[in-house]
């Protein structure tokens, strides 16, 4: 089992080149969606304080609160509703800077003020997504992109 504090140091892209590694550690040799999950989201906080930072797993027609650490979070989400919902529809990533201007953006809490959400897909189809919300604008950028779109292609591979 991986160290159980994640310190992570330097700038953002070296804090991602550090924490993937360790996540990689965490979720290999382990079979478990849940378990998985949780570890992840458990190792994206502590690695980097996130506000919210969870996975909302598809069932049916709707997208379901899975592990998540943060403030208490909406259990389920329509296709195409908030952002989740359209990183869903669209399949791609959405990165919203101000969640404010985003066009029916789904408020868990009114401290979020900007958002990344990753699909996770399996054979072309979305079974997951990840979501990450800040309580600052403009929190988010490429770097994030970047790697949390490898962690989810490769968690998308291995769960
Ligand atoms: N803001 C999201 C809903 C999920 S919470 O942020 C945890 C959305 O608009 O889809």
């Amino acid at each position: 089992m991986a160290e159980a504090s994640i310190q992570l140091t330097g700038t953002k892209q070296e804090k991602y080149e550090q924490l993937l590694p360790i996540i990689h550690s965490l979720v290999v040799g382990e079979s478990d969606l849940i378990a998985n999950l949780a570890n992840v989201t458990a190792a994206l906080k502590q690695g980097f304080d996130f506000f919210w930072v969870g996975f909302y797993l598809v069932k049916e027609d709707e997208l379901v609160l899975g592990p998540f650490q943060g403030p208490i979070a909406c259990t389920r989400i329509k296709k195409g509703r908030g952002v989740c919902g359209a990183a869903w529809q669209q399949k791609q990533t959405l990165l919203v800077p101000n969640v404010d201007e985003f066009p029916g953006h789904i408020a868990c809490s009114s401290d979020s003020k900007s958002e990344i959400v990753v699909p996770l897909l399996k054979n072309g189809a979305i079974f997951a997504v990840l979501d990450v919300d800040s309580n600052q604008f403009n929190d988010f950028d490429n770097i994030d992109e970047q790697y949390l779109n490898k962690l989810c292609v490769w968690l998308s591979d291995i769960l």
